[in-house]
């Protein structure tokens, strides 16, 4: 396709998960509602400009943290974006480590989910109308690609690829669970990137989860003596460098996004095994 079309512009949407509730050095920043048939999103959303690339952040749970893991609209949330142009979405969230190497204040760059997940609506199908889409590989590798160049340029500790476990929550899991979780395989645990990731799917929008390690989760020996003031400190560092790899990939962004993605994100609909209504 022609670089220059109206097709090939790129919007970037921001999920920003705890501690992330603006994006700074926004160009014409603007909080404005969006709405959705979906019902309401998690707040008004903040449009702007980043090195002439347009930006819309989301805060997932709303500005003053309003929204619980499970009470957030996920499915408003995505739907919205979709509706004023995102074409590439970056979420960068809170978790916790299940290894030992990837210590608060590190960033995985997220390849695969294992979704424990239980009481949100997970898909924009249903009665009516039913579809699949492939999951098999999670995220979009060229937004994983340009997220990890960019945070190994601006010195952010960070480690291409992990699984990440979805939770429920609330609470945290229990000693049993963290210890089977890491038997699972998975690197990372937190509680909001599913279903944000389906849904980004099903809309075909290319979807990048960051998570940003604040703790090691209770299966380590060092949990039991954590303070919360470190927990907090850690928060708002990530915080701090999660703007600093936004403000980064947006010149990277803005410049190479290659039409039709190299992943298939934007096409996902086109694979999904799709039954009409009879
Ligand atoms: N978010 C941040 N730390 C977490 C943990 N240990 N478990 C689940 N979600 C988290």
């Amino acid at each position: 396709a022609d670089p220059a079309s109206e097709d090939s512009m790129t919007i970037l949407g921001v999920l920003g998960g705890s501690g992330v509730y603006d994006i700074a050095g926004l160009k014409n920043a603007a909080w404005r509602r969006v709405s959705s048939p979906f019902g309401e999103t998690s707040d008004e959303f903040l449009f702007g400009e980043l090195d002439g690339l347009e930006v819309v952040f989301v805060p997932r749970h709303g500005r003053g943290h309003r929204h619980t893991p499970s009470s957030i609209n996920y499915r408003a949330n995505i739907d919205a974006l979709k509706r004023v142009g995102v074409t590439d979405l970056l979420s960068v969230s809170a978790c916790g480590s299940l290894r030992e190497d990837l210590p608060p204040g590190r960033f995985v760059v997220v390849d695969q989910f294992v979704d424990r997940t239980i009481t949100r609506e997970k898909s924009f199908f249903g009665e009516g109308l039913v579809g699949h889409v492939s999951m098999a590989h999670s995220t979009c590798g060229r937004l994983a690609q340009a997220a990890y160049e960019c945070a190994r340029t601006a010195e952010i500790p960070v480690t291409l690829g992990g699984t990440y476990l979805a939770m429920e929550g609330p609470q945290f899991s229990s000693f049993a669970e963290s210890r089977i979780y890491r038997s699972l395989g998975c690197e990372v645990i937190g509680m909001t990137n599913m279903p944000e990731a389906k849904l980004a799917r099903e809309a075909e929008i290319c979807f990048l989860t960051v998570a940003m390690v604040t703790d090691f989760d209770c299966w380590h020996p060092d949990h039991a003596h954590v303070q919360v003031s470190d927990v907090v400190r850690i928060l708002e560092e990530n915080a701090e460098k999660a703007k600093l790899l936004v403000r980064m990939l947006a010149p990277r962004l803005r410049d190479t996004r290659p039409i039709p993605c190299p992943a298939g994100c934007d096409r996902a609909l086109d694979h999904a095994l799709i039954t009409a209504p009879g």
